[in-house]
């Protein structure tokens, strides 16, 4: 990996969450200046390049258009082959980078900001979605519960921070009873929604229990760190419990994490300790291959160039797309 360039946007902390035409706006000012850094860091120009991948989907139709316009100009003008990347897919490949790789077929949660998806990985090219959220993404569920708490977006990085120094067992949030493998974070939120406004007394509406926005503000206060342990807590056996049962009824045991979320240290921790009870391989990315990274990327269209799979200019960027 010669370079793995990130622009990150501080626009949207104003708002509390990505606004998509500011996404897309700061896309148009960063990718000539991101492109010249990568090739600078990699030491190599664009003559040298054997392929030009990018993103195709999903994600919001605006960033993905600039990027996909971006390649799509470039190969054209390079007259260089272009490789279109799912991203849920990169996520699941940034396992690949690094020379420890988990062998084939192999068992991957994906849990991010858009997504939370256990997938069985057969090869780079054939990866099958065996369960996936019904409703918020596991990233959603860190940061609706944080901006719950008051805390800035995205806040999943800081109830990790917090949990820290709290304990976990000290709040009891629900689990639901999702069927087969799939998951549903939206009770959890709302169960975290009813403790808050009722500062602390249960998780459940109750019209007498409801506390002033002063009482509500102390309480938080005062239990910040236990509060996130204990939200972080039960995301994290949410996820870990339907990937135990993938891999009891996959009879997979290469095992591995993906996405923003799994930069979670919590979860990292009893990922590790899930799977040494259950005689796992773990492989867990390199904290800048977790968020969103361009190496992801580039792996995956790596491996679909050496399977053929390449797109021709009239592809297009989408919203939304299963691979
Ligand atoms: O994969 P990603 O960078 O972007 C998407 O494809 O969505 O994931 C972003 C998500 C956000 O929800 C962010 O809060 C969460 O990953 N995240 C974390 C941590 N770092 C990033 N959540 C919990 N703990 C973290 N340390
Ligand atoms: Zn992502």
């Amino acid at each position: 990996m010669l370079s793995n360039i990130i622009a990150n946007q501080k626009v949207h902390e104003l708002y509390g969450g990505v606004v998509p035409e500011l996404a897309s706006r700061a896309h148009i000012q960063n990718i000539v200046p991101v492109v010249t850094a990568a090739l600078k860091k990699a030491e190599t120009e664009l003559s040298t390049l054997d392929c030009i991948a990018f993103t195709q989907s999903p994600g919001l139709i605006g960033s993905l258009l600039v990027g996909s316009q971006f390649a799509k100009s470039l190969a054209l003008s390079l007259n260089k082959p272009l490789v279109a990347v799912h991203h849920m897919q990169a996520h699941v490949l940034a396992n690949l980078i690094p020379d420890n790789k988990p062998s084939f077929p192999f068992l991957c949660l994906t849990v991010s900001g858009g997504h939370t998806q256990i997938v069985v990985c057969e090869s780079p090219t054939q990866l099958k979605v065996i369960g996936e959220t019904i409703d918020d993404a596991a990233g959603e569920a860190f940061d609706k519960s944080a901006k719950l708490l008051g805390l800035p977006y995205p806040g999943g990085p800081l109830i990790d921070k917090y949990a820290q120094q709290g304990n976990p067992g000290r709040f009891q949030f629900p689990e639901p009873k999702i069927p087969n493998l799939n998951f549903s974070f939206s009770g959890l939120k709302t169960s975290i929604l009813y403790f808050l406004q009722n500062a602390g007394k249960s998780n459940i509406y109750k019209e007498e229990f409801m506390a002033t926005e002063e009482e509500k503000k102390i309480f938080i206060e005062n239990n910040l760190a236990d509060i996130c342990a204990s939200i972080q807590d039960r995301i994290i056996t949410i996820l870990l419990n339907k990937l135990k049962k993938a891999s009891k009824e996959t009879g997979i045991k290469d095992v591995c994490l993906a996405g923003g979320v799994s930069a979670n240290s919590g979860l990292r921790k009893a990922f590790k300790e899930t799977g040494e009870k259950n005689g796992w391989n773990t492989f867990i990315p390199a904290f800048e291959y977790c968020t969103d990274n361009a190496a992801m990327i580039a792996i995956t269209g790596h491996y679909k160039y050496l399977a053929g799979e390449f797109a021709d200019l009239s592809v297009s960027a989408s919203a939304r797309a299963v691979f």
